[in-house]
């Protein structure tokens, strides 16, 4: 199909960079709103260097800390109130998608009046899309959402515990400082969780019905080839710069729209997942992982069967000459066996999800918005 392809964020991407940080943010405005989360940053020392470069261009700094995982649309309106209260010009995310996210909300909410939930999609009728919005620079220390390259924010309202998106140009970073080195203390369920949530943004694409991909289908398997060899290495060596690098880059190329281009996914999985974190506060990645090979039995028909056929052999090379259904179920159960390697347990109940009371609510707001 026919497409635009604009990504505005420029990369800086490797070793030592964040000592640009001040000197990319002044471009931008005198006084930044620091986010960060609940204190990695401060005990790996990613903090640290941050302000020193800050102070060292004479970049005045508001804190405002504590943005927890699943971020709260209470957190994003506390950050709403700092700027204003500070006249903030610029916002600077330092940590994870949650951060990130969150820092890109209150971006835009700092030039609305009204509650910047009004922005999120959450099915109702009148969506505020933000005119404006100010400067975000991205600092991410975790390889997952790719958040850092792309123009999407996705909140958790806790008063209504449900999670929705928002996405426009205006949220695209303005600049993502990139050190592998920064993710080096990444404990290992986060990289698991973080290396399924970029496999995940890959499936959501690459199983997605829309003919004459070929050239991204070769791409996407390529990158979760990556993710499959890296993903493990990382769990049992987090200082492998190497792994660490090439899951860094690959968390933005899932992500950064390259890889839709022409497509018309409705990201499925996301949208279930996103309300198993709403309810139950489940790790993202950890639900995705749960939910996807679960996911892939239950599409598998005639129709789609050789992309799955394409998917054992190419990322996995399993032997073409075994019949197409046995090539999809084999490829399903490699897809299990890289989770597990990582050391994600697969069930519903290791997520301590037991109650099912609020499925069919949940499965309504999962398909908020598609016909
Ligand atoms: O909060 P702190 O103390 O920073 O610790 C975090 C958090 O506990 C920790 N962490 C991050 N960097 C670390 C580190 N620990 C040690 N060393 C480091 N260098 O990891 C934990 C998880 O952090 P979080 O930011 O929540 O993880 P992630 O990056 O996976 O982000 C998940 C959020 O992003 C959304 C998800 O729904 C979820 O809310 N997503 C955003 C997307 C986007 N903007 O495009 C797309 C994704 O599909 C996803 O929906
Ligand atoms: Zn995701």
């Amino acid at each position: 199909m026919n497409f635009e392809f604009y990504n505005p964020t420029k990369v800086l991407f490797g070793k030592a960079n964040l000592e640009k940080l001040g000197e990319v943010v002044k471009a931008f405005g005198n006084k930044a709103l620091l986010v960060t989360g609940g204190g990695s940053v401060k005990r790996n020392g990613t903090f640290d260097k941050a302000v020193a470069s800050l102070k060292k261009s004479n970049v005045e700094i508001v804190e405002c800390d504590g943005i927890e995982p699943n971020p709260k649309i209470s957190s994003v309106r506390k950050g709403v109130k700092l700027v204003k209260e500070h006249n903030c010009d610029v916002i600077v995310a330092l940590g994870g998608g949650s951060t990130m996210d969150c820092s890109k909300v209150i971006a835009a909410g700092a030039l609305y009046d009204g509650d910047p939930w009004d922005m999120i999609f959450h099915g109702q009728e009148n969506v505020y899309i933000p005119q404006k919005a100010l400067p975000v620079i991205t600092v991410p220390t975790l390889a997952a959402t790719g958040s850092e390259m792309d123009g999407f924010a996705v909140i958790n309202n806790e008063e209504t515990s449900d999670k929705q998106e928002m996405c426009s140009i205006l949220l695209y970073p303005k600049y993502s400082i990139m050190d592998p080195v920064n993710t080096f203390t990444v404990p290992k369920y986060q990289t698991a969780a973080g290396t399924a949530d970029i496999m995940s943004h890959i499936f959501e694409l690459y199983f997605d019905g829309t003919p004459g991909k070929y050239m991204q289908d070769r791409v996407m398997e390529g990158l979760l080839k990556t993710c499959i060899h890296f993903g493990p290495v990382a769990c049992e060596k987090p200082d492998d710069y190497e792994a660490r690098a090439n899951l860094m880059w690959t968390s933005s190329w899932a992500i950064n729209g390259f890889l839709a281009c022409g497509l018309t996914s409705l990201w499925p999985v996301h949208a279930m997942e996103h309300q198993l974190s709403a309810v139950y506060d489940v790790t993202h990645g950890h639900g995705l992982a749960v939910l996807t090979p679960v996911w892939m039995r239950y599409i598998l028909n005639d129709d789609n069967v050789d992309r799955f056929v394409n998917y054992g052999v190419n990322v996995f090379g399993i032997s073409p000459d075994k019949k197409p259904y046995e090539i999809a179920e084999l490829a399903i159960q490699k897809t299990e066996e890289v989770f597990e390697k990582m050391g994600l347990k697969l069930s519903m109940q290791d997520l301590g999800i037991t109650d099912e009371s609020h499925f069919e609510s949940m499965a309504e707001r999962a398909a908020d918005g598609l016909d």
